[in-house]
């Protein structure tokens, strides 16, 4: 079994493509040894392309109301213990230009589908921050919106688009959300957004409730013929007022043997090491990176919020991971090798 998973894992590396079932296989079988030999090809194939350059991006989650149910997400509509707030313009703009005193060349503006923010009123936004910062990218992830929509807020300048599948398998879609969301009206968005030609970023959660290694394989192949610009996965964490309270979390393990499979797969992707993965352990950002991550996203929501952007219980966002804390970050990187790096960090497609 043992030399079916190592030869896997080089023609993965090689070919970039497995059959649905080898997916499958790999992904049920994170064995230690395979995890180890995973990650070291996944490195090797990252510094082919990137180098040991890590690349940050500011992330401002600027509203946390949302119409939408998502059984997993603590931000859901129905639940009423989640305090709600939205951020106004001038909030988010000052928050770029803190970012960008910082070094931050990379603004990601992410909330909840919240219907306050028309076209009409994201676009001056959007053309205020290229205006002030035209060195930077704009970032969107704000959810399932119109073509129409995602064209005018392309013209206004934003540059990309993240906008997580959750999982690439129908019945599984449905089964982490509600009625009124649809799986094809999902990869409707992940499409278009594609062809307007945004830089485009989907992703999954590791290890959420009724995942199985066949519904991972489904999302290695979707990640495989999408072939993404960025895919964040982080491991699921059950937030106490949802339906997925009593659910297992997401482990660690999985999570660094799904991001040295990503990275083989697809090396030029921008892979974060998420908040999520930072969350689950302490030193989980550091893991990641050394599995094939190579982006960090630190917080640069104003301080009174951060708490409230509570998708998952205990969300890390008092420590290293937060925008003032680049210093230690960095030394953190510079102590597993890596150095944080302040261009834009625009995909590098071999
Ligand atoms: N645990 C981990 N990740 C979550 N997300 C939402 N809720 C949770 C949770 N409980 C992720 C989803 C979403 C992204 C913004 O956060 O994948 O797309």
């Amino acid at each position: 079994m043992s030399d079916r998973i190592f030869s896997l894992i080089d023609a993965l590396e090689s070919q970039h493509s497995l059959t649905l079932e080898d997916y499958a296989f790999l992904a049920g079988n994170p064995t230690e040894d395979a995890m180890k030999y995973a990650a070291e090809k996944a490195c090797c194939s990252r510094r082919n392309l990137y180098g040991n350059s890590v690349y940050v991006r500011g992330l401002i989650e600027f509203t946390n109301l949302c119409k939408n149910n998502c059984l997993y997400c603590g931000i859901r509509r129905s639940n009423l213990h989640c305090q709600r707030y939205r951020l106004t313009q001038d909030d988010i703009l000052s928050c770029c230009e803190t970012g960008y005193h910082l070094g931050f060349r990379t603004f990601v503006l992410q909330g909840g589908e919240d219907g306050y923010w028309k076209d009409e009123i994201l676009i001056p936004l959007i053309r205020k921050i290229k205006e002030k910062h035209p060195d930077c990218a704009v970032t969107l992830s704000i959810g399932e919106r119109s073509r129409e929509s995602y064209q005018r807020l392309f013209d206004a300048g934003a540059d990309r688009y993240l906008l997580r599948h959750e999982t690439a398998d129908q019945p599984h879609y449905e089964r982490l959300h509600p009625k009124e969301m649809s799986f094809s009206n999902r990869m409707r968005c992940l499409w278009d957004l594609k062809e307007i030609g945004y830089q485009t970023g989907c992703g999954f959660m590791i290890g959420s409730p009724f995942q199985t290694p066949e519904t991972l394989a489904k999302d290695l192949k979707f990640i495989e013929d999408f072939s993404p610009d960025m895919c964040g996965i982080g491991p699921f964490i059950p937030h106490k007022d949802t339906p997925f309270k009593d659910q297992k979390a997401g482990t660690l393990k999985e999570t660094l043997w799904l991001l040295s499979l990503i990275r083989l797969m697809l090396p030029h992707v921008l892979l974060p090491a998420t908040t999520a993965l930072g969350t689950i352990h302490p030193s989980g950002r550091e893991m990641g990176i050394l599995s094939g991550a190579n982006v960090v996203m630190p917080n640069l929501s104003p301080i009174s919020v951060r708490k409230k952007y509570e998708l998952y219980d205990n969300k890390i966002c008092t420590g290293d991971e937060t925008a003032e804390c680049l210093g230690s970050l960095q030394k953190r990187l510079k102590s597993i090798g890596y150095t944080l790096t302040a261009d834009k960090g625009d995909v590098h497609r071999p």
